[in-house]
C-alpha cells in the first residue's frame, strides 16, 4: 500500500509517497481501506514542527526531536472495513466506518489498522465519505471545550475564528447546545459563518473586538485572537475564556481564577469514543455538518498541506484516498 511519510520536519515538499506492506489485523483489530482523510492544523503543526513559544522543547520531546516519531500523519478518516482480526465482533468486512486516530495519527495512508474498541464507529446512513472523514478533528475539540466551559442553553458565547475547522464546529455545536452565538471572521467568510447558525457575525478586520460593548458568558478563542487579560473585559462575572489554541502559558494560567470568578480554560482536547459517535449521530440528523473547503487527490497531499499552511482554510480540507 501507499502512505505519505514526513521523514523530516519542513515545508509540504518534505512529504514523500512511499510503498509499504499492507498491514494485517491482529486479534481485536480491524483493517480499514481509507476512502477519505483530512489535512488539518494539527497535521501542519507537526509536519512544520511549528510549535508555540514555551512548547518547543516539550513538543519535540513528545513528537520526535529531529523528525516526526510518527511519520505518517493524518488524524481522521472514513473508509470501508477490509478485514477483521480474530475475536472482532463489532465490525465486519464491507462496512463503512469513520475514525479518529487523533494524536496517534496514521490516516494519510491507503489502509489503517484500528482496535475494534478504539476511536472508530459505523458511518451513519446518509453521511458521505468526505463528510465522515471531516467530522472529528474540529468536532471533538468543540465538544470538549463546550463541556469544559459548561456552555448551557441561553448563555451568550463569542467564537473568535468562526470559519476554521474548530470555529465552525464551535458555532454549530454551540447553537445546538442552545447558546446565543456571535462569531468573528473576515468579510469573505461572513455568509459561511452565518449559514452555520451564528446569530451575529463580526468582521474582525472592521471591528475592534476588544472594544465590543456586549458582554459574554463564554469566549471560545480558536485562533489566539486575544489574551485572558483582554477577554476579562468582555466576560460577564464567572465568565469562561476558552483558550482552545492556547499554549503552555495558557495552560499554566488556567490554574488560577481571574477577578469576579472569571476563568481561563486550556489544554488538549479529549479523544473520546462517545464524542465520535455523537458527531456521527448529529451528522445523520443534519444538525452538524463540517464545511468542506476543498477536496484534493491523494497524490496531491503536499498541495493540501500548502493550502492549510495559508491559515485561511474554511472548515476542513479533505483528501480523497480511494473512490
Ligand atoms: N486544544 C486542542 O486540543 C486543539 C485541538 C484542535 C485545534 N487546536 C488549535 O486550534 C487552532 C485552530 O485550529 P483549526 O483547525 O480550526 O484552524 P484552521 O481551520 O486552520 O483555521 C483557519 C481559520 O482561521 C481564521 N482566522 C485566522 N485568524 C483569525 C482571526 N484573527 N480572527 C478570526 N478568524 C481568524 C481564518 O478565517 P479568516 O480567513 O476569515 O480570517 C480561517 O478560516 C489551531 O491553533 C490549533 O492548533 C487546538
Amino acid at each position: 500500500m501507499k502512505a505519505w511519510f514526513a521523514r523530516d520536519y519542513g515545508r509540504p515538499d518534505v512529504l514523500r509517497l512511499e510503498e509499504v506492506a499492507k498491514p494485517v489485523p491482529k486479534p481485536g483489530e480491524i483493517l480499514v481501506k481509507v476512502h477519505a482523510t483530512t489535512v488539518n492544523s494539527g497535521d501542519r503543526r507537526i509536519r512544520a514542527c511549528d510549535l508555540p513559544p514555551g512548547m518547543k522543547t516539550l513538543g519535540r520531546l513528545a513528537l520526535g526531536w529531529s523528525r516526526p516519531r510518527q511519520p505518517v500523519l493524518g488524524t481522521e478518516l472514513s473508509g470501508v472495513v477490509e478485514a477483521v482480526g480474530q475475536g472482532v465482533t463489532r465490525f465486519s468486512p464491507g462496512e463503512a466506518v469513520y475514525a479518529f486516530p487523533g494524536g496517534r495519527m496514521g490516516a494519510h495512508a491507503e489502509y489503517v489498522l484500528l482496535k475494534e474498541t478504539g476511536p472508530v464507529a459505523h458511518l451513519p446512513e446518509g453521511v458521505d465519505m468526505q463528510t465522515g472523514a471531516a467530522l472529528c478533528f474540529g468536532g471533538t475539540t468543540a465538544l470538549t471545550f463546550l463541556r469544559r466551559g459548561a456552555v448551557r442553553a441561553g448563555q451568550s458565547m463569542l467564537v473568535l475564528g468562526g470559519a476554521g475547522a474548530v470555529g465552525s464546529a464551535m458555532v454549530q455545536l454551540g447553537k445546538l447546545a442552545g447558546a446565543h452565538v456571535a462569531a468573528t471572521t473576515s468579510a469573505g467568510n461572513l455568509d459561511l459563518v452565518r449559514a452555520h447558525g451564528a446569530d451575529t457575525v463580526i468582521d474582525y478586520q472592521k471591528t475592534d473586538i476588544a472594544r465590543l460593548a456586549e458582554r459574554f458568558e463564554v469566549i471560545a478563542d480558536t485562533v489566539e485572537a486575544m489574551d485572558f487579560a483582554t477577554a476579562q473585559k468582555l466576560l460577564t462575572p464567572n465568565g469562561r475564556y476558552l483558550a482552545i489554541a492556547g499554549t503552555l502559558k495558557e495552560m499554566l494560567g488556567s490554574l488560577r481564577k481571574g477577578p469576579e470568578g472569571k476563568r481561563m480554560i486550556a489544554g488538549p482536547a479529549d479523544e473520546r469514543i462517545e464524542d465520535i459517535v455523537e458527531l456521527g449521530r448529529l451528522a445523520a440528523l443534519g444538525q452538524y455538518r463540517p464545511h468542506i473547503d476543498k477536496i484534493y487527490a491523494f497524490t496531491d497531499m503536499p498541495a493540501a498541506h500548502a493550502h492549510v499552511d495559508t491559515g485561511r482554510k474554511r472548515g476542513s480540507v479533505v483528501v480523497q484516498v480511494a473512490q
